[in-house]
């Protein structure tokens, strides 16, 4: 059976550029409900350990850098279906690819600062979700 959360981070491409509010206000009108929230910003070590699985990849220290480059919006959402019907929302990878109106095609300017993230399966969103968050800021309403 599908989970039901996922884990997103607004990046700092998107929080730049003063996206924060209409990224949000997009992601709660496609039925996603916010369960855990905050603007913080990645240490060069947290983004080395949340990327970890693409260290060997060739844009690995770009990845680093740019999602450590200034503050993002990290969140935990809640919607029936959620990993697959959040990448669906977001769009490809690289917003060249991406679906109109998906907000990469809205807000991504490049395959590497493209707006948001979205876990790629329930395993990874629990993952993901705790790695940003402490038990007491995952709310269940
Ligand atoms: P995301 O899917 O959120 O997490 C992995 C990130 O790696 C991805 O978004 C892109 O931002 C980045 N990425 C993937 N492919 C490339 C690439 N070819 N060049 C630069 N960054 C990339």
């Amino acid at each position: 059976m599908a989970g039901n959360k996922t884990l997103t981070m607004i990046k700092p491409d998107a929080v730049r550029n003063g996206h924060i509010g209409a990224i949000t206000n997009q992601i709660t009108e496609a039925g996603f409900r916010i369960v855990a929230m905050k603007l913080t910003q990645l240490t060069q070590n947290d983004a080395e350990r949340f990327y970890a699985v693409h260290k060997e990849r060739p844009f690995f220290g770009e990845l680093v850098e740019f999602m450590t480059s200034g503050p993002i919006v990290a969140a935990i959402l809640e919607k029936d279906n959620a990993v697959a019907d959040f990448r669906t929302l977001i769009g490809a990878t690289n917003p060249a690819e991406a679906a109109e109106g998906t907000i990469r095609a809205k807000y991504a300017t490049s395959i590497g600062e493209n707006a948001v993230h979205g876990s790629d399966s329930d395993e990874n969103a629990k993952i993901e979700g705790d790695f940003h968050f402490a038990g007491r800021e995952q709310f269940d309403y």
